[in-house]
């Protein structure tokens, strides 16, 4: 079995080891949505440390699903040109990249977007402010063609893959949880109803990638509230996501969030994940508060996932790569 600095092959895109920076909001962007100097040097040290893939942070398709301030957009093509300099930032220091895109729905923000929210259903999701609206399919349409052409701008930009954001009670996540989807049209009802709209986001995003720039999905695979979606309901769900042409599932869960306030344990996902991988043929990226190489190798290597995220990990310390590489008696590529 390989371990944490085995290279990998994703659709021909090759990783030189197997650790991820996961997404993670730095709040660096112009009001706009635009790159800063401070998001090239924050990532480029990153990359400069030797991680194989940086998957930059939750990135806004359309004008009316940003969320929080400073958060990146990719919803107009006058943007791409910051987001090159940013994927050029990171190439140059040696790291692939990706970028997750998002539309937060029912979680969106007045106060950016001068709207009342919209999600599947007039449910508040868990941390929403406002009592969304629910989405009419002609505003469906355009969400998906929304993701495919910021999937395409991403791809104009260099990035190596694209994300989808699919986690933590945002808008893909929404549809899936029987807690914020209550619609009684084909959208809704029974787990292929509540997949139907992103398996349609899926299928727009992979055809605007083409072949060999593989697709992400940060996957909520348990939803952990009451009446939420289950984990065995979430093993079904990413069977399904593989077959509607997702490349690679990174684990993570909460319909509330990502967990990261609330969890301690080294690997609080990591069961998830395996969970997950034992009924999948693509890769899954494991994550959860994981700090030390012996562990992450040792569960790439027991065939628990395929790669290893580290958040907080490389927020404090860039150069975790190299000390990891250093402690496991390995030689970095
Ligand atoms: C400051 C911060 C911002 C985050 N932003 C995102 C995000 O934009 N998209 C996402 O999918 N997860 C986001 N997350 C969750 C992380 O990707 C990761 O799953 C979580 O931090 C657990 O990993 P860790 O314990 O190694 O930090 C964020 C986490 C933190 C701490």
């Amino acid at each position: 079995m390989p371990g944490l600095f085995d290279t990998i092959d994703i659709n021909g895109v090759k990783l030189k080891n197997r650790l991820v920076m996961p997404p993670m909001a730095t709040k660096m962007a112009t009001e706009e949505g635009g790159v800063t100097d401070r998001h090239l040097r924050h990532y480029m040290a990153r990359a400069r440390g030797g991680v194989g893939l940086i998957i930059v942070e939750h990135t806004y398709v359309l004008k009316n699903g940003q969320m929080s301030a400073g958060q990146l957009g990719l919803y107009e093509d006058r943007l791409i040109d910051g987001v090159r300099r940013l994927v050029e930032a990171i190439h140059r220091e040696g790291a692939k990249a990706a970028m997750q895109l998002t539309h937060a729905g029912a979680k969106a923000a007045r106060e950016f977007t001068g709207e009342q929210p919209a999600g599947p259903s007039e449910v508040a999701p868990p941390k929403g402010k406002d009592l969304p609206r629910a989405l009419r399919v002609g505003e469906m349409q355009q969400i998906v063609k929304a993701f495919g052409e910021a999937a395409r701008r991403a791809m104009d930009a260099g990035f190596d893959a694209v994300e989808l954001h699919g986690a933590h009670g945002f808008l893909l996540c929404q549809f899936l949880s029987p807690l914020t989807n209550r619609r009684s049209d084909k959208f809704g009802g029974d787990l292929d109803g509540r997949l139907r709209f992103p398996t349609e986001v899926i299928k727009e995003v992979k055809r605007q990638l083409g072949e060999g720039s593989p697709l992400f999905y940060r996957f909520g695979a348990d939803d952990m509230v009451d009446g939420g979606m289950t984990r065995e309901e979430g093993r079904q769900a990413a069977q399904r996501l593989e077959h509607a042409g997702v490349d690679v599932i990174d684990i993570s869960g909460g319909l509330g969030g990502s967990g990261h306030e609330r969890f301690t344990e080294q690997g609080y996902y990591v069961s998830l994940a395996q969970g997950v991988k034992e009924v999948v043929k693509v890769p899954v990226i494991g994550v959860g508060n994981i700090t030390e190489p012996e562990y992450a190798d040792r569960i790439v290597r027991e065939g628990r996932v395929d790669l290893v995220a580290f958040g907080h990990k490389l927020l404090s310390d860039p150069d975790f790569p190299k000390e990891a590489a250093r402690k496991l008696g390995v030689e970095m590529g």
